[in-house]
């Protein structure tokens, strides 16, 4: 079975509280992502999100499709589709991270740019910068659930 890490960021939208975000979209998702054996975490700042799902590529697949059209957030980026051996994730159907202060996810979500961008770093560089924004996210503490 082929697993994938996806990656993407997105602009909250304002009326996105951060009830939604808790309650209609992250509680929803682990119970979703759990049936279709993904796992992933969420960060989320005040007017960002950014996102990897990691997974069998079609459930990961499937559940891109429904964010790319949720109306909850606009300008979804895919910023990473590759391969993995291991998950970075695998205790988390969907970890939840909140931006604190001087947070710096958000500046290295900001300087990434899409695959094929007229401005995107050479393609060795982008991953590394990928891996970067991934290992924080390992390293962080979850938000904890209510
Ligand atoms: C920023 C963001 C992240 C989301 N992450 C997930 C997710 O990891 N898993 C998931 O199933 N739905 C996620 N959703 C919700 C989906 O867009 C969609 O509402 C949901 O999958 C619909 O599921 P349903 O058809 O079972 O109601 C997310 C939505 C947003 C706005």
């Amino acid at each position: 079975m082929e697993l994938i890490r996806l990656s993407y960021r997105s602009v909250r939208k304002p009326t996105t509280s951060d009830d939604i975000v808790i309650n209609g979209i992250v509680m929803p998702s682990i119970r979703r992502n759990a049936r279709e054996d993904v796992t992933g975490c969420l960060w989320c700042g005040p007017t960002r999100f950014f996102q990897t799902l990691e997974g069998p590529r079609e459930g990961v697949e499937r559940i891109y499709a429904d964010i790319e059209r949720d109306p909850r957030h606009t300008d979804v980026e895919l910023l990473e589709l590759r391969p993995i051996d291991i998950r970075s994730f695998e205790r988390f159907s969907m970890k939840l991270i909140r931006a604190r202060e001087s947070d710096e996810i958000g500046r290295l979500v900001d300087a990434t740019r899409p695959p094929g961008a007229a401005d995107a770093a050479p393609e060795p560089r982008r991953r590394t910068a990928m891996q970067a924004i991934i290992d924080i996210l390992i390293g962080a503490p979850a938000e904890r659930m209510p």
